[in-house]
């Protein structure tokens, strides 16, 4: 039997609820389909952070992880204990240190889930946000001058390489391929002269080798606008990193909860342990209540079993989510219900 090693690290608020969801869910579909998974639990955190002289995570922890064949993360952050620049570090380096360069996102409106947008059906919004996940706004790459005087000045460099642009546009072609073959660049080349013009001339050079695609791009602005209006003309969207990350919380809302929808970040081209989390943080707000979504999570879980190769798995996964939503009605507060995190992770465990 196959077996799989995977790094669980629930972090901080609801991360903590969801994550034992997921595992759930991922041990049925293993057993159901005979093969291993080995799960080991880190609990880096701002909790852990407490004991540990504010740290997150442990110094070495891209050693630590790499022997994994996966990591399924919940949520960090908590800031009444730290700032989130520093308790969000670890999940950035490690996106950025195994170079995780491809973000997928899916937003698919899913049945029996309503869109905030009127009258809009589960054929009406299916989108692929494709997020630049290693470089471009994410690099801290700065400094501070005559901190905390008048004269304060503060410095923050994108970096966006051709390398770099060149493999994501090439991924979210591949993507559309096997869509709906349109793509959307996310770009603001009408003001950032230099690295949006760079994102630009790049797709112009990509484009050629997928003359089957459609493929177009908007300023971010218009398209944040036309996704509200008419996200039917959405399929796959390619963007930078910051502009990947606004857009798929975007996207989120226009499906219904950032309680639904998963995210993967991996790199094709190498051997590092993919990362797989729900495109939410840890919620402050509702954590401890029980009453967090943990959709998102175990679709997560569904992409990783995808990515580990164990398609059937996957795919009976996210049928039970999709089974769950469809025929019963327990529904967690973020989607109009009063159902606990435990009540739908133990549905849709039972539908597998
Ligand atoms: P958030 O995504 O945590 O929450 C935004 C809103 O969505 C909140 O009202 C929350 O209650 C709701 N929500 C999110 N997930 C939900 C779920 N599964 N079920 C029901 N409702 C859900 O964003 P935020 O409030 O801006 O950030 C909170 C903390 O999380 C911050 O520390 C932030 O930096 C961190 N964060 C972490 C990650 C990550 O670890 N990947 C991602 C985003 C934000
Ligand atoms: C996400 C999050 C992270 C990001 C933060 C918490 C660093 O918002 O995964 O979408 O911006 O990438
Ligand atoms: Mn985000």
């Amino acid at each position: 039997m196959i077996h799989y090693s995977i790094a669980s690290i629930p972090g901080d608020g609801i991360g903590r609820e969801v994550i034992p969801e997921a595992i759930k869910c991922l041990n049925k579909v293993a057993m159901k389909y005979s093969f291993g998974l080995n799960f080991e639990e880190y609990p880096w955190s701002c909790e852990w952070a407490k004991e540990h002289n504010g740290k997150v995570a442990c110094d070495d922890l891209i050693h630590e992880l790499s022997s994994f064949d996966a990591i399924l993360l919940g949520a960090l952050g908590n800031p009444k204990f730290l700032p989130d620049h520093i308790s969000l570090a670890p999940l950035v380096q490690i996106r950025q240190e195994f170079d995780l360069y491809l973000c997928l996102r899916p937003a698919k409106l899913l049945p029996k889930i309503k869109s905030p947008l009127a009258n809009k059906t589960t054929e009406d919004i299916d989108i692929l946000v494709v997020r630049e996940n290693s470089e471009g706004e994410y690099i801290s790459a700065g400094g501070v001058f005559k901190h905390n005087e008048p004269e304060e000045i503060v410095v923050q460099t994108a970096i966006h390489s051709r390398k770099g642009v060149e493999r994501i546009i090439r991924q979210a072609c591949i993507q559309a391929q096997n869509r709906r073959k349109k793509l959307t660049m996310a770009t603001k080349s009408n003001a950032m002269a230099y690295a949006m013009v760079f994102w630009d001339e790049v797709l112009e050079i990509v484009a050629k080798d997928f003359p089957d695609l459609t493929i177009e791009k908007m300023h971010i602005d218009a398209l944040c606008m036309a996704l509200v209006k008419n996200p039917e003309r959405f399929d796959v969207i390619v963007a930078s990193n910051l502009f990947g990350d606004i857009l798929s919380d975007l996207t989120a809302g226009l499906v219904g909860s950032l309680g639904l929808t998963p995210s993967a970040n991996i790199n094709p081209d190498n051997a590092s342990p993919g990362l797989f989390e729900p495109v939410h943080g840890s919620a402050p707000d509702i954590a401890g209540k029980g009453i967090a979504n943990p959709i998102a999570t175990i679709r997560a879980a569904a992409m990783m079993l995808d990515y580990l190769g164990e398609k059937v798995a996957s795919g009976r996964l996210e049928d039970a989510v999709i089974q769950h939503l469809a025929e019963s009605k327990l529904r967690t507060p973020d989607l109009g219900g009063t159902a606990t995190t435990e009540e739908v992770g133990n549905d849709i465990m039972k539908r597998i």
